[in-house]
């Protein structure tokens, strides 16, 4: 199988990756379109996978955030995920990043396995570098990642 991994830019992709989106997580809300760095992986014409990063402030440090990812069902099973964490980690490189984070559902046991191959650890979220939102600070669910670039 071969996924062509090519940016997004919202205007001409962004209906296409809600509609992915809502597969890949039919119970959260829809993800900002704008403002984020997206790239999609086509089988063919066919999109198989979908992902997201953005530069997020830490304390004194700009790390990059993998905003959201997902591979359609049908898709998964063949390292994309992993795939995407790498490329997006080289987009950061180039911006001059020096981490990348990111957070997953405490359950979310096939992105953490994938997370941790590549080198990410957890960490303990505090006000000044929670992913997850201040409203959510501190509520038992959430797993926060960091990776040194
Ligand atoms: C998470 C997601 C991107 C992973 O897709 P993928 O790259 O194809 O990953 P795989 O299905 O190969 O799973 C990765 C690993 O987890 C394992 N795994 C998969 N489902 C699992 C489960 N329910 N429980 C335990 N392990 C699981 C796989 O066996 C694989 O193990 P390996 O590394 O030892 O080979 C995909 O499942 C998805 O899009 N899910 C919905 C959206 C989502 O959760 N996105 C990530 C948010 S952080």
């Amino acid at each position: 199988m071969h996924v062509d991994f090519r940016p997004a830019a919202p205007a001409a992709y962004g209906q296409q990756i809600l509609r992915m989106d809502r597969i890949c997580f039919p119970l959260d809300e829809p993800p900002s379109i704008e403002g984020v760095e997206w790239t999609i992986g086509w089988d063919g014409k066919t999109p198989a996978a979908y992902c997201a990063w953005k530069t997020v402030q830490q304390e004194d440090l700009q790390a990059g955030f993998h905003y959201r990812g997902g591979v359609l069902p049908e898709y998964r099973g063949h390292g994309l995920q992993r795939r995407m964490l790498r490329l997006r980690e080289a987009e950061m490189r180039e911006r001059g990043l020096t981490a990348a984070v990111t957070y997953t559902d405490a359950d979310g046991a096939a992105s953490m396995r994938n997370l941790i191959a590549e080198g990410y650890r957890p960490y303990a979220p505090t006000p000044t570098t929670t992913l997850s939102g201040l409203g959510r600070f501190g509520r038992v669910g959430f797993v926060h990642w960091r990776k040194t670039l």
